[in-house]
C-alpha cells in the first residue's frame, strides 16, 4: 500500500469510516453485574466481535482493528490470561472458515513471539488462508502495545542502516513502513466501550487525527445499533486536519460568498 499519512497529506474523508479501531472494554464489569465470573464477559465479548465485524462488512467499512490483548494485560491473574488465550484459539478455529467465506482478511499484530507455538501456527494458517480477501481486513491486536510498535519500527530502521552501511533517511514514510499495521490507512474512528476515556497504549502513532468515540456500553452489549450510533456521531464530526472550518466549506458556497 502506498504510504498515506494525515500529517503529510489531508486524507479523503467519507461518511462511513474506512477504518475503525476498537478497545473492547467492560467485559469483566458486564459479568460481575450479572454475578458471573469475569471470564463469562470475555466469552460474550466474542459474540459482540462477530456482530461488529458483520455489521462493519455490511456497512462497507474496509478495516476493523480490535484490541484483544495488550502488552500490559499479562499483569492480569494467570487464570484470566490463560482463559483469554484459549478463547482466542477457540474463536479463531471456529470462525476462520466463516471469515474466509465472507471475503474477510485476517491479520494479527503484536509481539506474538510470546505466544505458544500452537497459537502462532494457527495465526499463520488463518492469515495465509485469508490473505487474498479484499472485502474487509480484520486486525486483531494481540500482545500489542503502541510503544512496542514504535520501538520495533525504530529498531528495524536502525537495522536497515547497518545492512546498507549508511544512515537511512528517517522520515514518516520510511518509519511508518515498519509499523505493524503498515498495510492499513490510519483509523478514521476510534471506539472505546466500557466508560473509560483513554487509549491505553493502543495505536499511538496512527491515532494522530482519528475521531474518538467513548461509550458507557459494556463490550458484550455493543451491538449493531450501538455501532450505528458511533458511526452516526462520526458523520457529524468536522475533520479539519489542522485547517479552519471556512476552508472546508463546499466549493459552491465559496463561490457564492465571493460573488456577493
Ligand atoms: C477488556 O475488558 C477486554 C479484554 C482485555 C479482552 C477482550 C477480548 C475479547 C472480547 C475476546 C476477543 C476474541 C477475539 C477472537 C478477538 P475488561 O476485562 O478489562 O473489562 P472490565 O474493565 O470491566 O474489567
Amino acid at each position: 500500500m502506498t504510504y498515506t499519512s494525515s500529517t503529510v497529506r489531508v486524507p479523503d474523508v467519507a461518511a462511513v469510516p474506512r477504518h475503525i479501531a476498537i478497545i473492547m472494554d467492560g467485559n469483566g464489569r458486564w459479568a460481575t453485574q450479572r454475578r458471573l465470573p469475569r471470564v463469562a464477559g470475555h466469552t460474550r465479548g466474542v459474540d459482540a466481535v462477530r456482530a461488529t465485524v458483520e455489521s462493519c462488512a455490511r456497512r462497507g467499512v474496509e478495516y476493523v482493528t480490535l484490541f484483544a490483548f495488550s502488552s500490559e494485560n499479562w499483569r492480569r491473574p494467570t487464570e484470566e490470561v490463560s482463559f483469554l488465550m484459549r478463547l482466542f484459539v477457540t474463536a479463531l478455529e471456529r470462525e476462520i472458515g466463516k471469515l474466509h467465506a465472507n471475503g474477510i482478511r485476517l491479520r494479527v499484530v503484536g509481539d506474538i513471539s510470546m505466544f505458544d507455538e500452537r497459537i502462532r501456527a494457527l495465526i499463520q494458517r488463518a492469515e495465509t488462508k485469508t490473505a487474498r480477501n479484499t472485502r474487509l481486513t480484520l486486525t486483531i491486536a494481540a500482545n500489542y502495545g503502541g510503544r512496542w510498535d514504535i520501538m520495533q519500527a525504530t529498531r528495524k530502521l536502525a537495522e536497515q542502516s547497518v545492512e546498507e552501511g549508511q544512515a537511512v533517511v528517517v522520515d514518516e514514510a520510511s518509519f511508518a513502513q515498519h509499523l505493524a499495521m503498515a498495510y492499513a490507512p490510519e483509523p478514521d474512528l476510534f471506539i472505546r466501550t466500557g466508560g473509560e476515556q483513554r487509549i491505553s497504549n493502543f495505536l499511538l502513532w496512527q491515532l494522530a487525527y482519528t475521531e474518538f468515540y467513548f461509550t458507557d456500553t459494556y463490550w458484550p452489549d455493543f451491538d449493531a445499533d450501538a455501532l450505528g450510533r458511533a458511526i452516526e456521531s462520526y458523520g457529524e464530526r468536522e475533520r479539519r486536519f489542522g485547517r479552519t472550518s471556512a476552508q472546508l466549506a463546499p466549493q459552491s458556497q465559496k463561490v457564492d460568498t465571493l460573488s456577493c
